[in-house]
């Protein structure tokens, strides 16, 4: 994104369109933001300087990024498992736009000197890979990013907004929820456009940007576990090093996650209205298949092709 920004009126300025319930989203280079994703953009791009040490998890939303944080978190802190049956993932590994530069903080108590907090190290984002690239340029950090294949995205998303106690905000039918991502307009949109730019970025820059997917993870998570630990510069030695492997793995797992009391909250964190619980569903492949119509997959991969194929990656169908 070039320098170009975002002046106090540019809520009126911008191209919008309704999303779900009486909720709007913004376009604004191309990709469509809740607002207030969109001011916290800005206070990222002038206020966050990572540290060479920091890891990014970037994410589409409702792509495993949950499932990400609990699995960084433990490959860097290694004995995490008291952690993680503590805290929920989302709060061990806070959302940059969400947790860290909320929009409703005053300018004046965002300073690159109390923000990010000390010592936390990872940090997530949905943001597109345009709007960090000169933060994690500047910095040797290093960026993680997940991504799942869109039929199952959309299915989570349109699952997840069905959880949601937004008094705003209506049920979100699957036609209009497939049509308005189909058409990129849902937060962080367009999906295919967000996975290509960190997968090009992964391409040109291996050290820097690593790209994992949701599928390549629930088919072998032994070993992504490793090749992130190697990534991240931390990898696993020794000789119980398939053992610490495996307890990563296991404590990480849906199964474990979803049992801890933390995570089976039906109560909403002050950050987002959706509950703890609603952020664990099945954490299965394919499981659109069992409420997207054929015509619906049909329009979803003919996209597929043009955007991922069109483009030599050959994922998503
Ligand atoms: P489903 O709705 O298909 O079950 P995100 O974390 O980006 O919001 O994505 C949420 C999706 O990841 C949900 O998918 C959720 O069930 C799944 N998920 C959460 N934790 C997981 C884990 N530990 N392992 C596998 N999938 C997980």
């Amino acid at each position: 994104m070039e320098s170009s920004h975002l002046n106090d009126d540019y809520d009126s300025s911008l191209p919008k369109e309704k999303w779900w319930g009486n909720l709007e989203l913004h376009q604004f280079h191309g990709y469509w933001f809740w607002l207030p994703s969109l001011q916290a953009a800005q206070q990222i791009k002038n206020n966050f300087r990572p540290l060479p040490t920091d890891v990014i998890l970037a994410s589409f939303p409702k792509t495993g990024t949950t499932w990400l944080k609990s699995l960084l978190y433990s490959i860097v802190n290694r004995s995490s498992k008291e952690s993680l049956i503590l805290n929920h993932p989302h709060e061990l590994v806070p959302s940059l736009e969400i947790q860290v530069y909320p929009h409703h903080l005053p300018s004046s108590d965002i300073s690159a000197d109390n923000f990010p907090p000390a010592g936390s190290g990872i940090f997530n984002t949905h943001l597109p890979y345009q709007f960090l690239a000169d933060n994690v340029n500047s910095s040797a950090c290093k960026v993680v990013y997940v991504t799942r294949n869109p039929k199952d995205t959309l299915n989570s998303m349109w699952h997840f907004l069905g959880k949601s106690k937004s008094p705003e905000t209506k049920p979100w039918t699957l036609d209009v929820a497939v049509d308005k991502f189909c058409r990129g307009v849902v937060p962080f949109g367009p999906y295919y456009d967000h996975v290509l730019e960190y997968w090009k970025e992964s391409l040109e820059k291996p050290q820097k940007v690593y790209f994992i997917t949701y599928e390549e993870l629930k088919n072998d998570p032994k070993t992504q576990v490793k090749k992130l630990a190697e990534f991240l510069g931390c990898p696993f030695v020794g000789d119980d090093k398939e053992l610490e492997v495996e307890m990563v793995v296991k404590s990480c797992s849906i199964e474990t996650l979803k049992n801890h009391e933390v995570n089976k909250s039906n109560d909403s964190p002050s950050w987002s209205p959706v509950p703890y619980n609603s952020f664990f569903r099945q954490g299965e492949v394919g499981d659109h298949k069992n409420h997207f119509k054929s015509e619906m997959i049909e329009r979803l991969d003919a996209i597929t092709r043009e955007k991922f194929h069109g483009s030599d990656f050959m994922y998503g169908i």
